[in-house]
């Protein structure tokens, strides 16, 4: 396909923006207030919550959340292992222990019908990763959590836009987080969001990203071991410009991606994931699929995404193994946190996750889900074209 998928996507708007700020010498953000608490007040209106709460990554989104949740050294916190890294590392720098749960295989979400098996006296909070942009079963997640007093906190990091139930991904649990890292579906190069309801964890959420100081308290005066994790000016106003595509965008790829799950359906050894466990937006920042290598007379899915790559078609074979496989878990190199020495990350199997990794994922991403019709078409011919490549072999 001779055709590039270009993202971010931006225009002299943009370029202007960011003009205005240099010229203007406010390029920080030293009291959270000028563009930040406009930018702020904007996604909380847009995903209908309370508070939103601007920070530099999605990764510090989530440590605020779970920090302000009040977790002790020692508590659970129960993950998926099919997600980035940050969903459970933050969990260790809260010296917290990450519990693996695995996946649904029809949506590669936390399977919620596996949660209850995995809380123990020591469980404090759950974080559901909307992955992909598809959202996780919530009214199930909500019922565990409020059963057993636990957190729910959203990694709705591929989320931006997407709605389960008519309610925006990151609004419906105590917390949600995004990250507006390149590759997001918002994005401004890197930053972060939390968006609450609760006033408790807005005002200590607030004060860990702003070096512990508290609203109405001095300048130097800080409370608790906060950090300096606030995003500048020159950011925010690319990400409300940016915020004005967003639901377009969205609408976009939700159309493209409903078409090519009926296109790729039809072929034989492609399945694409579920729909219709209550998501009623895909913001598909992933377009995931699953392969069947005996239809590819054999094929390797490593060597299946290259040649789809090969075709002009911006894929990827997605995560090559379970988070819980990496060094950090499996050595227990966990240097200055707190991590009970009985954990034992080595005899983990979350079966859905490994077959995921290792033979069915096949990720197609956002930007190139962004196009036309017909392209949805051409990316079903590419695979068919593959396919009757290796079957004439
Ligand atoms: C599911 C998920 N959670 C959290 C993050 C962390 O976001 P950031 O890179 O902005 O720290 C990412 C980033 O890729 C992610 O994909």
């Amino acid at each position: 396909m001779d055709r590039d998928f270009n993202w971010p996507l931006h225009d002299e708007s943009d370029v202007n923006r960011v003009a205005e700020i240099v010229r203007s010498g406010n390029w920080g953000n030293p009291d959270c207030g000028g563009e930040v608490a406009l930018f702020e007040n904007e996604f909380a209106a847009f995903c209908g919550s309370k508070y939103a709460l601007s920070c530099v990554n999605g990764s510090v989104a989530l440590r605020l959340a779970l920090i302000a949740c009040g977790v002790k050294p020692g508590d659970e916190v129960i993950v998926p292992p099919y997600t980035f890294i940050a969903t459970a590392s933050i969990v260790i720098e809260a010296n917290c222990v990450p519990v693996f749960v695995d996946i649904d295989p029809r949506t590669y979400n936390l399977d919620a019908s596996k949660i209850e098996a995995a809380i123990t006296p020591r469980t404090k909070a759950i974080i559901p990763v909307h992955f992909a942009g598809q959202a996780c079963e919530m009214d199930q997640i909500l019922e565990i959590a409020k059963k057993h007093s636990l957190r729910v906190i959203e990694d709705a990091c591929h989320g931006h836009g997407a709605e389960y139930k008519g309610k925006k991904l990151g609004s419906i649990g105590d917390a949600g987080c995004f990250s507006f890292q390149s590759s997001k579906n918002l994005t401004c190069g890197e930053g972060g969001m939390v968006i609450t309801n609760d006033d408790a964890l807005y005002q200590m959420m607030n004060s860990l990203r702003n070096v512990g100081r508290v609203e109405g308290g001095a300048w130097y005066e800080h409370h608790y071991a906060g950090c300096n994790y606030r995003i500048t000016q020159l950011q925010v106003v690319l990400l409300t410009n940016q915020l004005k595509r967003l639901e377009e965008q969205t609408m976009i790829r939700h159309k493209n991606g409903t078409y090519l799950n009926e296109l790729l359906s039809k072929i034989e050894g492609i399945t694409p994931l579920s729909r219709g466990l209550g998501e009623t937006v895909h913001s598909y920042h992933i377009y995931i699929f699953k392969y069947d290598k005996s239809k590819f007379n054999g094929l390797s899915k490593v060597e299946f995404a290259k040649m789809l790559a090969a075709e002009g078609i911006p894929c990827f074979m997605g995560y090559p193994e379970p988070l819980y496989k990496q060094p950090l878990f499996q050595k227990k190199n966990f240097l200055c946190y707190a991590i009970p020495e009985g954990v034992d990350y080595s005899k983990v199997q979350c079966p859905v996750t490994e077959k995921a990794c290792y033979e069915e994922a096949v990720w197609i991403m956002q930007h190139a889900m962004l196009g036309t019709a017909k392209e949805m078409e051409l990316f079903a011919s590419a695979i068919l074209k593959i396919q009757q490549a290796v079957r004439n072999n």
